[in-house]
């Protein structure tokens, strides 16, 4: 689907639900985000490997079933919550910028459901949905001009220049509050931060979030050291599956739950959270040689989506050449090697 299907309007304010507005500049800034990131790449490559420039470190991928809540009322049965009871899942776990695991930092989940039904606004393969989620409820940057600051600073060593710009300060504040020291990926909770379309209803907008509901949680990780948290992984599913809520939360008012700024925070209060599926993963060998080559290569892709759960926002409009692109160098480079 084009943009020109969505409902784009120049304006920047005064949207209705589900409207969106778009910037000029938006294809340029895309287009040197998309530079920026493959220069942040090589600059990070060990031994030339580049890996993800966000969410870097795959905490391992794996393999669950993805159910769809019995009796949801109508309003709730869209897209893949109106299909089949359940869908197979993959699902990658990540830290975003560190590699020791005793560091705080934000945490990403990226969920991939095969044997979808429809067509697809992006897709490397058919019948897929992806879902990406990261561990804290807004994104550091409103907007992509935000971001592209941001990568730029990143990419020129000097992110202190970028923390001290008075014009940076909230970012600042959700970088430094945002990051947390975690036991467990499988405890905590994530936020999809943007917004989606829910439905046909082009007035329908929802975030998405991803609550643990397992039994079990790791409050004393057995031992502390770089990469502690697939033991914690592995320890918890050697005593009980691990198990999300995913849940999805109405825009119902343009105003204070916008969906052209990523760093608001849509209260809960005003729209609570519904519970539409339950994600569960089984024990398995996941840190065997081939399921990390596989965790590293595997691209995810917002817009690998029905349009009923169409991305939205121009963060989200962005993400769709960056995602693709970042993912092929990366992959590619790392083949030529
Ligand atoms: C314009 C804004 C954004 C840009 C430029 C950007 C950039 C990127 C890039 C380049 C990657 C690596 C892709 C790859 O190499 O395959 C990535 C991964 C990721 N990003 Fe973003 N991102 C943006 C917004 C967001 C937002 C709003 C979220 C909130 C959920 C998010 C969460 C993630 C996660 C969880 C991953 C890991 C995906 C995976 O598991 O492969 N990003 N991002």
């Amino acid at each position: 689907m084009s943009l020109s299907a969505a409902v784009l309007c120049s304006c920047s304010q005064d949207l209705q639900l589900g409207e969106e507005s778009s910037d000029t500049d938006e294809a340029e800034i895309t287009a040197q985000m998309i530079n920026v990131i493959e220069t942040i790449g090589l600059n990070n490559a060990v031994d030339g490997f580049v890996t993800r420039v966000n969410q870097g470190k795959s905490l391992g991928c794996l393999t669950g079933s993805f159910q769809i809540s019995q009796g949801l009322p109508e309003r709730l049965q869209q897209g893949i919550f109106a299909q089949a009871s359940s869908f197979p899942a993959y699902v990658r776990f990540a830290n975003a910028s560190v590699t020791d695991d005793r560091e705080k930092d934000f945490h990403g989940m990226s969920i991939k459901l095969s044997g979808v039904d429809g067509d697809l606004l992006w897709g490397e393969d058919n019948n897929q949905q992806d879902f990406i989620l990261n561990s804290y409820p807004v994104l550091f940057a409103a907007n992509n001009n935000e971001f592209l600051s941001f990568l730029k600073a990143t990419a020129g060593g000097a992110m202190w220049k970028f923390l001290i710009n008075p014009l940076n300060w909230d970012s600042a504040m959700v970088l430094l509050r945002g990051r947390e020291e975690i036991n467990s990926p499988f405890d905590i909770r994530y936020w999809s931060t943007t917004p989606y379309r829910f439905g046909d209803d082009t007035s329908t907008a929802v975030k998405y979030s991803v609550k643990s509901c397992s039994t079990l949680t790791t409050d004393n990780p057995e031992a502390s050291h770089e990469n502690f948290l697939r033991d914690s992984m592995k320890s918890h599913l050697s005593q009980t599956d691990a198990c999300f809520d995913f849940m999805v939360q109405f825009q119902n008012d343009p105003q204070s739950m916008p969906i052209e700024n990523a760093s608001s925070e849509w209260d809960e209060e005003e729209s609570p959270f519904e519970t539409v599926a339950r994600l569960t993963i089984p024990s398995q060998e996941f840190q065997s040689e081939s399921a990390m080559a596989r965790c590293e290569e595997v691209t995810f892709n917002p817009w690998q989506s029905l349009s009923q759960h169409r991305p939205l926002g121009g963060i989200n409009r962005a993400r769709r050449a960056v995602y693709s692109e970042a993912g092929e160098f990366r992959n590619q480079h790392n083949a030529s090697r």
